[in-house]
């Protein structure tokens, strides 16, 4: 999708909204960067942060969160609590091969506690995911399915994904 189109129908679905853009992308000033910054600048009540702000570990598949307790202490409960209470998420992040980015996959994949205790950490809001590459829309496929798998688990309900291709942005 060509971005003025985007910023066109993105603004008036979140910008009454509390809502929150997260940065995926473990780049500095790259593109996801200024995707956000447009959407911020576009809807200036909406908040942003930036993944790599936060040292999310990745999951070690030892279930222990079953029984209620994770042993990686990090910043993953800092991570969910700045969505807690927004009524609407916007995750913008990079394909990397194929994918998102190792660091918005160890987020997704630390959900694991929420989704064996079925705990709904985020109530009455709405998702978005905004992906940005090279090559092909398609990527949209794979990486659209991990994110929705993380909106459903954090009790977000998906509205829409969005392609915008790279050159669009820089
Ligand atoms: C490790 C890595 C893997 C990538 N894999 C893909 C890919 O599979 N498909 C694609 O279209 N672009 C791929 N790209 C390009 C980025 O998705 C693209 O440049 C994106 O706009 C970068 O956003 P950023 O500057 O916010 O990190 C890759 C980039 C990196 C660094």
């Amino acid at each position: 999708m060509k971005l003025k189109e985007f910023l066109k129908e993105i603004s008036p679905r979140i910008s009454k909204k509390n809502a929150l853009a997260v940065n995926a992308s473990p780049r500095k000033n790259g593109n996801c960067r200024k995707l956000v910054s447009l959407i911020n600048a576009a809807n200036p009540k909406i908040s942003t942060i930036h993944l790599d702000a936060f040292r999310i570990l990745p999951c070690e598949g030892c279930l222990n969160c079953i029984s209620g307790s994770c042993p990686s202490n990090d910043d993953f409960t800092k991570f969910i609590n700045q969505m807690k209470g927004k009524e609407a998420v916007i995750i913008v992040s990079p394909v990397f091969f194929c994918g998102v980015p190792a660091q918005l996959k160890a987020a997704i994949d630390r959900c694991q506690f929420y989704w064996s205790s079925k705990i709904k950490p985020l109530k009455n809001c709405e998702g978005y995911f905004v992906l940005t590459g090279e090559r092909s829309e398609r990527d949209l496929i794979c990486c659209e399915k991990t994110v929705k798998a993380f909106f459903a688990t954090l009790g977000v309900k998906h509205i829409k994904s969005y392609y915008i291709p790279k050159n669009e942005i820089s």
